[in-house]
């Protein structure tokens, strides 16, 4: 049986571990044969594949990014033009072409909500949860957050030097898109002076109150604020570019300047934004990221075996389990206010 593993949407540490564990398991276990797709859903809808076999996953464990490559690509998006066929009549085609009898797609919201779709129409999918933000309501955690929380955290620590040599307030922002999950551990980890996060939108006067604290205490300020945080009296989020992507996403960034400007502007301190961007993605897997990975992977040809299509692999506390894909993409995973009180006792 020829199975189809393709990764979808932004990269993050994990990737490789999830394809290994599928290959590992996949071929002595049951016999199958893989069939990587490249850069996520583009592979299936151009018919762009790759062999995927023991030898090529030898040593790709502690990779970050993804050896099948990755893209935004929606083929939902792709409409029939002059009566051709639709992007999902193209994936749906090659697919049998290619002899593909089940896929395994590896991504977050997006690229889960196109196999959901692909599934509702007789293909059958297996989905992997994945996303730094970890904001996939079905499962506890999504692998590749551990590592760029820990990426920050690190960043975290070495301004930290910087801004108490200088005497300066730095801020630094993270990804994360309308989730606060990567904001509100890097910062309780790195002992921020206030974490903003875009469930709560912030009052700039109160921000602006807690870093003149942390300078009275004769201590140099450092403020965590995730890239989709506004201000209360701002109903616009900041923007790093306006275009829509083909699942209609902005591109957000741009908000840690905005409070750097702010904070000098109202307190007369030095203050310096960092934007950590695409950092957080890259490198190595941190071991609970590989572990979660690898069981991922593990589980879900297991899935495939046992003919559990539609579903997707979740961590509920320490066990592996199987949630509806249409279920795990239905609703955002945001930070509950009762955690964000949690960080609220180290501000100011
Ligand atoms: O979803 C992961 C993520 O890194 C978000 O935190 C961020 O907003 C977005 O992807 C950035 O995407 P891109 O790399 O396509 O600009």
């Amino acid at each position: 049986m020829r199975i189809g593993v393709l990764t979808g949407g932004g990269d993050c540490p994990g990737l490789n571990a999830v394809i290994r564990a599928l290959v590992r398991r996949g071929i002595p276990e049951y016999g199958y044969e893989f069939l990587g797709f490249r850069d996520g859903w583009r592979g299936p809808l151009e018919g762009d594949t790759v062999p995927l076999d023991i030898q090529a996953v030898r040593g790709i464990l502690p990779r970050g990014g993804t050896i099948l490559g990755s893209s935004r690509t929606n083929p939902l998006a792709e409409s029939a033009a002059s009566g051709g066929r639709s992007g999902l009549e193209r994936v749906k085609g090659n697919l049998a072409s290619l002899g593909v009898a089940a896929l395994v797609a590896i991504g977050g919201e997006d690229t889960l909500g196109v196999a959901a779709r692909l599934n509702a129409e007789g293909v059958p999918v297996v989905g992997v949860p994945k996303t730094i933000d970890n904001d996939l309501g079905a499962t506890d955690y999504t692998f590749g957050f551990d590592t760029a929380v820990n990426i920050a955290m690190e960043a975290i620590d070495r301004l930290h030097t910087t801004a108490e040599s200088h005497h300066r307030a730095l801020i630094i922002e993270v990804m994360g898109r309308h989730a606060g999950w990567i904001a509100l551990h890097s910062g309780m980890a790195g002992g921020a002076n206030v974490i903003l996060i875009p469930e709560k939108p912030f009052s700039m006067e109160k921000v602006c109150a807690y870093v003149e604290h942390r300078f009275k205490d004769r201590y140099a300020p450092l403020v965590v604020v995730a890239e989709g945080a506004r201000p209360e009296e701002e109903d616009d989020l900041a923007l790093s570019d306006q275009r829509l992507d083909s699942f209609g996403h902005v591109r957000l960034g741009g908000i840690g300047q905005v409070l750097a400007n702010e904070i000098e502007k109202r307190t007369g301190k030095e203050a310096r934004a960092t934007v950590l961007g695409h950092i957080q993605r890259g490198g190595t897997p941190t071991a609970f990221d590989r572990v979660l990975a690898t069981r991922f992977g593990v589980h879900a040809i297991d899935a495939v075996h046992d003919g559990a299509f539609g579903m997707m692999m979740a961590l509920h506390g320490t066990q592996i389990v199987h949630v509806p894909l249409a279920e795990a993409t239905s609703q955002l995973k945001l930070v509950p206010p009762e955690r964000y009180a949690e960080a609220e006792v180290f501000f100011g």
